[in-house]
């Protein structure tokens, strides 16, 4: 069984680090892996394969940033190509960026069925790239793999028939599992900023809503810096915040009061998470990674797609319109007690290894 794997997010290259490494371990399965080129900085792609020994990816596309309409374009037309010379029996894509649409839509129009890992989820508001990404992917896709039970009663009601929903698990939890155990040897990011368990937040903000709104990356950043006084907050920057930061003339007031560090590696992101006494972020993978480490969490944003986060207690949505009602909310979850308990909600860490039986069993 011949699968073309499609990657070219940091979270993807997370998500894809668990289901290869599976992959590695099946002599009937190849896979060719086609990074897209949509992350290209070296902390924002590279550090992931070398430090999650993701196999090199068979082809590079290089396509790299530009408006929506331009990225995802250039890409189905690079991902067509490889497509028509590789001949596979699965397009597998993961999650809601422009890279899984492109390699959708790509596969769907030469008949090449479609695997679409972390299917279902919804926030229900269109103006976020995620969601039409999400929504156009489910829909093309044949086999769609749901992370929550959630996820799978969104599809249903969207009319998608119920043989092609598979409910596996989150294979992020399946990585977090695998990986954490290799934290301690390999990441020495605690001691290099000088930070002690739970003596700090841990931050980061990079989604479009919050940082393509002057009133909303305002309001967040006075909000950190005010809270920056109390505890410290460690923010690794994406690039894309840090480039409107410095649009903005907010990029001095952000490294005086916060520690603002570059995008860091997947072992010391974790370290961090697993030692923060609170994160506070608008990414989709650290709401869920707070949880795996029992972290509470406070998510930036006027809706989750992680709805069970919130029903658990360990998250709250805050939304980021005043500084002043930000930090007096943030204030207040960071001195509760967190929940007692944690439920197994994105289930049992062998999510990869379904995904592969069900492909199989599928041809
Ligand atoms: C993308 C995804 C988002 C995901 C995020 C993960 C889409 C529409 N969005 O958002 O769902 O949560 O990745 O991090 O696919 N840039 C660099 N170097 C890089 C990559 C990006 O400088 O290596 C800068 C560029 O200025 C670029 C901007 O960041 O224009 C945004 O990058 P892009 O990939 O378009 O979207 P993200 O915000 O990263
Ligand atoms: N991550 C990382 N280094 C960082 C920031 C994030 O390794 O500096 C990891 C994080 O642990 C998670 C994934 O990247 O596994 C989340 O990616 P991101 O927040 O960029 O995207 P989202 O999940 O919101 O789509």
């Amino acid at each position: 069984m011949k699968i073309l794997t499609i990657i070219g997010a940091r979270p993807q290259f997370i998500k894809a680090a668990a289901v290869s490494r599976i992959v590695r371990s099946e002599e009937h399965i190849n896979e060719v892996l086609v990074h897209t080129g949509q992350h290209y900085d070296r902390n924002m792609s590279d550090v992931f394969f070398g430090e999650l020994d993701i196999p090199r990816p068979d082809y590079n596309l290089g396509i790299g940033s530009a408006s929506h309409g331009v990225q995802t374009g250039k890409m189905l037309a690079a991902i067509e190509e490889v497509l028509l010379k590789e001949k596979p029996d699965w397009m597998l894509v993961y999650g809601d960026t422009n890279s899984t649409l492109a390699g959708a839509i790509a596969a769907a129009k030469l008949h090449i069925p479609i695997a679409h890992v972390e299917a279902g989820l919804r926030s229900f508001n269109r103006n976020m790239p995620e969601e039409v990404n999400r929504v156009l992917t489910d829909h093309a896709a044949d086999l769609l793999f749901t992370p929550t039970t959630i996820a799978s009663k969104n599809l249903l009601k969207e009319g998608i028939a119920s043989p092609r929903i598979h409910l596996v698990g989150d294979v992020m939890y399946d990585a977090a599992l695998f990986y954490v155990q290799q934290v301690d040897a390999r990441s020495r990011i605690l001691g290099d900023l000088n930070l002690k368990k739970e003596e700090y937040i841990l931050s980061t903000i990079h989604r479009a809503e919050n940082t393509d709104s002057h009133v909303r990356l305002t309001a967040i950043i006075n909000a950190l810096s005010e809270l920056g006084k109390e505890i410290k907050v460690v923010l690794p920057l994406h690039p894309r915040t840090g480039k409107i930061l410095k649009e903005l003339d907010l990029f001095d007031q952000v490294s005086q009061s916060l520690c603002l560090i570059e995008p860091v590696g997947y072992y010391d992101m974790i370290a961090l998470e697993k030692n923060a006494k609170m994160i506070v972020t608008d990414s989709g993978g650290i709401q869920k990674e707070a949880y795996f480490y029992q972290v509470p969490c406070a998510t930036l944003r006027d809706e989750t797609e992680w709805l069970e986060l919130m029903e658990s207690g360990w998250n709250c949505l805050i939304p980021p319109h005043c500084a002043d009602e930000m930090v007096e909310k943030l204030r207040v979850r960071m001195s509760k007690l967190p929940p007692s308990g944690v439920m197994p909600l994105y289930g049992d860490g062998t999510a990869s290894e379904k995904i592969l039986k069900i492909l199989s069993d599928s041809l």
